[in-house]
C-alpha cells in the first residue's frame, strides 16, 4: 500500500512559500509554530523534495537523519550530507514513491512549489498541514509552483485548525 503523503509547509497569506529572492528569513519571527515539528518528523519514514529545496537544505545542518530522501531533479545533484540517504529521482512522483522501502508508512513532502505541484497534479497529496503566516509577501515562490490556474480543481476536507501566539494559523486538510 502506498504511504500517506503529507505536505507540511508554511506559506504567507497570499500563498507564497519563499519571497522573491527565494529566502524564507521572513518565517523567523514565527518559530513558535514549529512546536509540533519534532513529533511530526518522528512520524515520517521518508522525505520528498525538489532540487532547489535540497540545495537550500544543504546550506543548513541536516536534521532528518538517514530517512530515505527522494530528491526530484533533472540535472545531477550535489552530494548529500554525511548520514543522509539521498535518492535522486525524476519523472512521475508516484513511481518514485512506489520505489521507497515497503515499510514506508508516511512521507513528508517538504516542497518547494514546483515539486508540490507535481505531487498535486498526480493526486498524491493525502494530507496538508499548512501554516499560514500573517504576512502578505506580494511575490515569490507559489505553494503550488506554476500557479493554481495550471491545475484541475482538487477538493480537500478541513480537519483541524490551531492558532499560535505569533499569529500563525495551522490549517489541516485531508484529501476528500
Ligand atoms: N515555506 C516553506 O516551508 C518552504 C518549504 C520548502 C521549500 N521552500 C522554498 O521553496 C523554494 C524552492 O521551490 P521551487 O519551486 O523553486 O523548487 P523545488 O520544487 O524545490 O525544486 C524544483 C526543481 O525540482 C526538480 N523537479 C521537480 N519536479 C520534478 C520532476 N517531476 N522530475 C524531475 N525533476 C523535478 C527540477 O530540478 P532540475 O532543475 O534539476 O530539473 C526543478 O527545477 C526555495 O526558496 C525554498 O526555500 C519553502
Amino acid at each position: 500500500m502506498r504511504p500517506e503523503i503529507v505536505l507540511y509547509i508554511a506559506a504567507s497569506i497570499d500563498g507564497f512559500i519563499a519571497d522573491g529572492d527565494g529566502s524564507v528569513a521572513w518565517l523567523d519571527p514565527f518559530a513558535d509554530a514549529l512546536a509540533g515539528f519534532d513529533e511530526f518528523l518522528s512520524s515520517v519514514d521518508a522525505l520528498a523534495m525538489g532540487r532547489v529545496t535540497f540545495e537550500f537544505a544543504l546550506r543548513h545542518p541536516w536534521t532528518y537523519g538517514p530517512r530515505p530522501t527522494l530528491v526530484f531533479a533533472g540535472r545531477p545533484l550535489p552530494d548529500g550530507p554525511a548520514g543522509a540517504r539521498v535518492l535522486p529521482v525524476r519523472g512521475h512522483p508516484g513511481a518514485a514513491v512506489d520505489a521507497l522501502p515497503a515499510a514506508t508508512r508516511r512521507v513528508w513532502l517538504v516542497g518547494g512549489g514546483e515539486t508540490n505541484a507535481a505531487f498535486l497534479e498526480s493526486g498524491l497529496i493525502d494530507r496538508i498541514r499548512l501554516f499560514v503566516v500573517p504576512m502578505v509577501l506580494g511575490s515569490g515562490v507559489r505553494l503550488f509552483g506554476r500557479g493554481v490556474e495550471a491545475h484541475a480543481p482538487r477538493r480537500f476536507a478541513a480537519r483541524r485548525t490551531e492558532r499560535f501566539a505569533s499569529g500563525v494559523v495551522e490549517l489541516e486538510f485531508t484529501r476528500s
